[in-house]
């Protein structure tokens, strides 16, 4: 069990030079409580993945502040975990070293990093594969490598971007109740991007609904569900009436 930390978005807003000149995000604002999983949802390419890099100090934002356990994070990387929205699994690395990439640039020692990915592997399911090369994985136990490396790394908040965009509808519910399990005793901030409302409802405690570009909350929904959830909480009334809500806000 790891400490969380609270992020802050206070008027947050980013207009990529260009050219063109885009206005990606304008004025967000929101405050994530330390130990929160919070899904953001958000039409396509209104700037939920270029919130994402804001928060993890690599993209500078043009306006407003973002601040992680109370520090301005603005153009200084490091004090989240990110998994960007392409796995980025090395082609030429093994699994364990895939694993351990994150932990080890975050500063963790070699041994200390192979001890704690060995560690998890069976939790990840990947027992057994730590020598193999991520071409020979499977598409879920790729994203599972993703997110065992992101996992790894030793920071309050972890930013996920659309970690199960590349699986079908059946491993996704797998990977989904899987990922609930591995969260159950974590303590971390999570910000999960997804296209997937039943995915943002089975998981997250709040759901954040962007508008298009440029991006807005437009609206902030707790989820209010007990767990642990099954995918049959997904047809009770009140989580009915919390799809419904997101899905007007996404289409208004
Ligand atoms: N480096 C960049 N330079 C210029 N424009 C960019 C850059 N990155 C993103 N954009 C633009 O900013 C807008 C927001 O992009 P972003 O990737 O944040 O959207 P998104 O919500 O993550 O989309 P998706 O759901 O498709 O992943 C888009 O219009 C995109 O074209
Ligand atoms: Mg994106």
């Amino acid at each position: 069990m790891s400490a969380g930390a609270p992020v802050l978005f206070d008027g947050l807003a980013h207009e990529y030079a260009g050219p063109p000149a885009v206005r990606a995000l304008e004025r967000v604002d929101a405050e994530i409580p330390a130990g929160q999983l919070c899904a953001i949802v958000g039409p396509s390419g209104c700037g939920k993945s270029t919130l994402l890099l804001a928060t993890a100090g690599l993209l500078r934002p043009t306006g407003g502040v973002v601040t992680v356990g109370g520090t301005d994070v603005r153009g200084r990387p490091g004090h989240v975990a990110l998994q960007p929205q392409r796995d980025l699994l090395m082609p030429w690395r093994r699994v364990l070293a895939n694993a351990t990439l994150g932990a080890r640039v975050a500063g963790v020692p070699r041994e200390e990093a192979r001890r704690r990915a060995q560690g998890l592997l069976g939790r990840f399911g990947l027992a057994g594969f730590e020598r193999a090369w991520p071409s020979s994985l499977s598409g879920g136990m790729r994203q599972r490598l993703a997110l065992l490396r992101t996992f790894l790394v030793p920071r309050p908040v972890l930013l996920l971007d659309e970690p199960f965009g590349a699986l079908d509808a059946i491993t996704r519910r797998d990977m989904q109740a899987w990922l609930q399990e591995v969260w159950a005793d974590d303590g971390r901030t999570v910000l999960l991007v997804t296209h997937d409302v039943d995915e943002a409802l089975f998981l997250a405690d709040r759901v954040l609904v962007m508008s298009a570009r440029p991006g807005r909350i437009v609206l902030d929904l707790p989820v209010p569900l007990a767990r642990p959830r099954t995918t049959r909480h997904l047809t009770e009334p009140a989580l009915v009436a919390c799809k419904r809500e997101v899905l007007a806000a996404l289409a208004p």
